[in-house]
C-alpha cells in the first residue's frame, strides 16, 4: 500500500486522542494528506460496537466475546477508513488499534484468551497488514485513571467500564504494552506520557521524523 499507517495505543488517561490530533495538523502542516481514525467506533456500525463495549456492567462480556467484538469493529475500521486511504496514498493516524486487543483481552483480564487464539484473529481479519509505526504512550495507571475520571465529569455518557476495574488491571495491560514494544521493536515505540503535551508532541513528531521520511 502506498501511505503509511501510524498507530497509536496505551492505558487509560496517556492522553493518545490529544496527541492524534497534534500529529495530525503536523503533518498536514508539512503536506502529508491524513485520515484520522479510531478503535473502536470509526465507522456507523463500530460506533454501535463502541457503545456496547465502553459502556455498562464491567462484566457484560467475558475476554473471548470482547475479543470477537473489537476485532469486528477493527475489521469495519480496516476496510472501510484504513485500507481505502491507505491506497490513495494517504496516512492514516489510528487512535488504538490491535495492540489494545493485546494488552486488555490478554494481559489486562489474564483469563480465557491466549496469544495464539489473538494471532489467529488477527490474521483473518487483517491478514500479514500491520502498522508502519506504532507510538505506545506509557504513563503510572494511577494517574491515568484520575485523568480519565476527571474528562468524564463532562461526558454526557460516562465511558468508564474499564477505568472502574481495578488497579491490578490497569498494571497488567501496561505491562503488556511494554512487552509487545520489546518484542518488536522495529515497529514500536515506548514514549513517556507522563510530561506536558507540548513535550509529548515535540518527542513524537522527532520520533515520526525519525522512523519515516516525510
Ligand atoms: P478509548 O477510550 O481509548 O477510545 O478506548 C475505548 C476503550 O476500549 C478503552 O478502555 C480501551 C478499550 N479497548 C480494548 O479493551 N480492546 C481493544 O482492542 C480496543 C481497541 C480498545
Amino acid at each position: 500500500m502506498k501511505g503509511k499507517f501510524i498507530t497509536f495505543e496505551g492505558g487509560e488517561g496517556c492522553g493518545k486522542s490529544t496527541q492524534v490530533k497534534l500529529l495530525n495538523g503536523y503533518l498536514q502542516n508539512r503536506g502529508v494528506d491524513t485520515v484520522l481514525t479510531k478503535e473502536p467506533g470509526s465507522t456507523e456500525e463500530g460506533k454501535v460496537l463502541r457503545n456496547l463495549l465502553v459502556t455498562g456492567d464491567k462484566d457484560r462480556f467475558d475476554s473471548v466475546s470482547e475479543c470477537l467484538l473489537y476485532y469486528a469493529d477493527r475489521r469495519c475500521n480496516l476496510q472501510k477508513v484504513v485500507w481505502p486511504a491507505l491506497e490513495q496514498g494517504k496516512w492514516v493516524i489510528s487512535d488504538r488499534y490491535a495492540d489494545s486487543t493485546e494488552a486488555y483481552q490478554y494481559y489486562g483480564y489474564n483469563n480465557g484468551i491466549t496469544p495464539e487464539m489473538l494471532n489467529e484473529l488477527y490474521h483473518i481479519v487483517a491478514g500479514d497488514f500491520k502498522p508502519d509505526l506504532t507510538l505506545i504512550l506509557d504513563i503510572d495507571p494511577q494517574i491515568g485513571r484520575q485523568r480519565s475520571f476527571a474528562k468524564a465529569e463532562n461526558m454526557q455518557v460516562k465511558e468508564l467500564r474499564f477505568e472502574s476495574r481495578e488497579l491490578e488491571f490497569h498494571n497488567n495491560l501496561r505491562r503488556g504494552f511494554l512487552e509487545i514494544a520489546k518484542r518488536e521493536p522495529e515497529r514500536c515505540v515506548v514514549v513517556n506520557a507522563d510530561q506536558s503535551i507540548q513535550n509529548l508532541h515535540d518527542e513524537i513528531v522527532r520520533i515520526v521524523n525519525e522512523r519515516l521520511k516525510i
